[in-house]
């Protein structure tokens, strides 16, 4: 799909306000990774939901601009330490920072990179345009989404050691680890645009809709994905031993035999990647996959109808541009 004008616009914005970030030369160890993981990409989906949701509430987009900074900062600091946390080599196809460097180096910078996400923020707490509750507001939606994306990141670590899983503790688990973030990031747009509370809980809840999509469909991507355009591995999550979407899926339903196959190889350290392919096949003969797309759109279409109550916009329809663009992406 071929970006808007609109897209392309506010995409520029992102892109500059990146770029310019004044992020020190020295101590090089420290910043240089920080730049890095910026410059290697990654769709930006974050920030631009922020502007979104702020044209959509009327409001003026550059105001929502360091909301959006800061959003896609935490991002990029959560993925430096994911990749240490998952043993995860790669990143957007490129080495991920622990790899480049090391990982006391990966720790560091994706603290700083932390740290200097919440700066971004100081804007509405110096811009006499916004009130005191709302700078707080903009405080809480930062922090409890951080808060929420830890508590996600825990579970999700959890998991590896555990026997079982529920559909409903995996739920709670990507509601945290992927959901918080991109509600998060549509909550501060509403907030820069000066929006009512319903507006921002609307946008809340679309964010939550469309990141449990988004995830499911990321757990879906890791096993059916080109690994070129994906930049991960195939399978990883399977390599990794991660109780995803698919795993859970494919235990509740496989016989006995298949059954303690699949526990076997997620619970070995090094399986081998015909025993990874064995996985997958037995995934695709239980309509896993099959099943799991389908539940996929279902959630965004409930994240579309929380659009419902917004008046017609050029933003309306970039928002639900981007809903299907998404429903479609292929990494
Ligand atoms: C990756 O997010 C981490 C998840 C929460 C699934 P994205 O798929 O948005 O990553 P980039 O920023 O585009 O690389
Ligand atoms: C990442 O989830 C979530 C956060 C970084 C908070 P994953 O571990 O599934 O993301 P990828 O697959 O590495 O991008
Ligand atoms: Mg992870
Ligand atoms: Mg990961
Ligand atoms: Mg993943």
């Amino acid at each position: 799909m071929a970006p808007t004008n609109l897209q392309l616009q506010l995409q520029t914005l992102i892109a500059e306000g990146l770029n310019e970030l004044d992020i020190p030369k020295e101590p090089a160890s420290l910043y240089e990774p920080y730049r890095y993981s910026l410059d290697i990409g990654g769709k930006r989906i974050r920030p631009l939901l922020t502007l979104l949701a702020c044209g959509l509430c009327n409001g003026k987009i550059k105001d929502a601009l360091p909301a959006a900074l800061a959003v896609e900062i935490l991002h990029n600091f959560t993925l430096v330490h994911d990749d240490i946390m998952d043993s995860a080599d790669t990143r957007r196809g490129k080495a991920s920072v622990f790899k480049k460097w090391d990982q006391n180096i990966a720790i560091l910078s994706g603290d700083v990179m932390f740290a200097d996400a919440f700066t971004h923020l100081e804007y509405y707490g110096l811009k006499s345009d916004f009130s005191k509750s709302e700078y707080l507001n903009v405080h809480q939606t930062f922090t409890q989404a951080t808060v929420t994306v830890c508590e996600g990141q825990a579970l999700d670590m959890d998991f590896v050691e555990r026997e079982q899983v529920s559909h409903q503790e995996y739920l709670k688990m990507i509601q945290g680890k992927t959901a918080a973030l991109l509600a998060g990031a549509l909550k501060l747009g509403a907030i820069a645009a000066h929006a009512t509370s319903t507006q921002q809980e609307a946008l809340f809840n679309f964010g939550m809709e469309m990141g449990v999509a988004f995830q499911i469909q990321d757990d879906l991507l890791d096993a059916t994905a080109d690994p070129e355009k994906f930049g991960k591995k195939v399978g990883g999550d399977i390599f990794e031993g991660k109780k995803t979407y698919l795993t859970i899926l494919a235990l509740e339903r496989a016989n006995e035999s298949d059954s303690s196959f699949i526990q076997q190889v997620l619970d070995s350290t090094q399986p081998s990647q015909t025993d990874v392919d064995k996985v997958l096949d037995i995934m695709h003969s239980l309509n896993v996959i099959d099943d799991i797309a389908e539940e996929v759109n279902q959630h965004y279409n409930s994240a579309l109808h929380e659009l419902d109550d917004f008046n017609d916009s050029e933003y309306k329809h970039e928002l639900k541009n981007l809903l299907i663009f998404l429903q479609n992406r292929d990494h």
